[in-house]
């Protein structure tokens, strides 16, 4: 159509996509035309911000990489990941759920670890960690067989792929659940982590004022036949970034409960000083396994990044 006036665009995008064959991909579109037109009139978008805006966009392209997702870092900045999460669990956000945000750290092929062992794969200072998880369906019955990734950031506030000093895998591993549900494994107990800023995700943090931190966590994925796939992150109960986590990710569900250990003998031998421990619990929903798509794939090399705090 020819364009008489500013409205008529909106019009004219959306009449265009009645041609689209796929009803789902129509109504996503759609919608997505809908709001933006209607965010460009409500704040008056000017020219040099739309081009700052196009500009953004390229930048997050230009800083992902194979160790690296900008895209899933600025989406967990601005509350999208969190909120896609809760809306597609937990009843459609009407009950607790396990379910958390996939991070932007989560790799494939994590080395299958027998229950009790160690993720530990290069020296790495802090206190041990022993955990404990056990997987059940919605009835209280045990799911044995179940195939979980672990993985957590350094106490130094590394994942090994952002580390080139840590070992490839470190502090990540597959285990499987046991004949009563149960994974456990030996670590280190994680810390928080500043996510990096030289990205247009740290313009965006900047400029709001906020610190790039997240409190700490340890992340699991777990999958198993006729079980929606389990993607899930367990907080450190003291940690101060808990309720301003730069990602939005925390929920008071997801808060664990690692308990310090001053004066009693570690479950493995070779522990020296307070020790930690955490048991969790953690239900999976029916429904069809699917794995998420991973965003990162490699390690990066050279030396290790120097990621600034913000305050
Ligand atoms: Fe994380």
């Amino acid at each position: 159509m020819i364009i008489e006036d500013q409205k008529d665009v909106t019009t004219a995008v959306l009449s265009e996509l009645q041609r689209a064959g796929d009803a789902r991909f129509k109504e996503i579109m759609s919608a997505l035309v809908r709001h933006l037109h209607d965010f460009v009139r409500e704040v008056k978008l000017t020219e040099e911000e739309f081009h700052a805006a196009a500009a953004h966009i390229i930048a997050l392209g230009k800083h992902s990489n194979e160790t690296h997702n900008e895209a899933v870092l600025m989406a967990g900045s601005l509350g999208l990941s969190a909120l896609v999460c809760l809306l597609n669990n937990g009843g459609r956000g009407a009950t607790e759920t396990d379910q958390n945000m996939l991070g932007p750290f989560w790799r494939m092929h994590s080395p299958v670890t027998p229950n009790g062992g160690s993720i530990v794969r290069s020296p790495t200072p802090g206190p041990a960690l022993f955990v404990d998880a056990s997987f059940r369906d919605a009835d209280g019955k045990p799911i044995a067989g179940a195939e979980v990734d672990v993985w957590h950031s350094s106490p130094e506030g590394f994942y090994e792929n952002q580390d080139p000093v840590q070992a490839d895998m470190n502090l990540r591993g597959k285990f499987f659940t046991d004949a009563d549900g149960h994974i456990s494994f030996r670590s280190v107990k994680p810390a928080g982590y500043p996510i990096p800023i030289d990205g247009p995700t740290g313009d965006l943090i900047r400029a709001q004022g906020r610190h790039n931190m997240r409190p700490a966590h340890l992340h699991f994925l777990a999958s198993k036949d006729g079980f929606k796939t389990l993607i899930s992150q367990v907080y450190v109960q003291d940690d101060k970034f808990l309720d301003t986590d730069v990602q939005f990710g925390v929920t008071r569900h997801l808060i664990g409960n690692y308990v310090r250990h001053d004066n009693e003998a570690a479950p493995a031998p070779g522990v020296e000083g307070p020790w930690y421990s955490l048991a969790h619990d953690f239900v999976m929903e029916r429904g069809s396994t699917k794995l998420p798509r991973p965003p990162i794939t490699g390690k990066a090399r050279g030396e290790r990044p120097k990621i600034p705090h913000l305050a």
